[in-house]
């Protein structure tokens, strides 16, 4: 079972030289999955949630290449908060760990990379639900 220790930052390879920046993230070599999908969220304000679900099966990274935005994890009983704030910087999310995504700066692009297509059965929306399926993994 996953917990919020899981979650970890990644750093990838920055190829800049006198012509400027390029960051190469490869599926399965700077991140563990292969990549089955790409979106990215832009435009959101300040004040917004975003987020707010966990997935059964799918794997996540999480790149602000444009400004910045936070990422508060939990899984059931801890919760910890990761700042993305640099194009060659993210932070990998495993299954099954509940995600809220906040604080976006007005210029935020926040990429994510997916291990898998979207299916929306695969979602728990309902928080309630979800700290129910964790508190019983754990025998609580
Ligand atoms: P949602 O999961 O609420 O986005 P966020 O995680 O940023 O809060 O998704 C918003 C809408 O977009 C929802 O109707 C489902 C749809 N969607 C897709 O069709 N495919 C996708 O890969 C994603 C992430 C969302």
């Amino acid at each position: 079972m996953n917990t919020v220790d899981d979650v970890k930052m990644v750093e990838f390879r920055d190829f800049g030289d006198e012509r400027g920046k390029l960051v190469v993230i490869e599926g399965s070599r700077d991140i563990p999955f292969e990549i089955e999908r790409v979106f990215y969220i832009y435009d959101s304000d300040h004040d917004i949630i975003r987020g707010q679900h966990a997935n059964r099966q799918s794997e996540f990274v999480l790149i602000n290449v444009s400004g910045r935005s936070k990422v508060k994890v939990y899984d059931g009983k801890n919760s910890k908060i990761f700042s993305l704030d640099k194009p060659m910087t993210g932070v990998y999310l495993p299954s099954m760990i509940w995600k809220d995504m906040y604080d976006f700066s007005e210029d935020s692009v926040l990429l994510v990379l997916a291990s898998a297509h979207y299916d929306e059965s695969e979602y728990i929306r309902e928080k309630e639900v979800y700290e129910k399926l964790m508190h019983a993994q754990n025998g609580d």
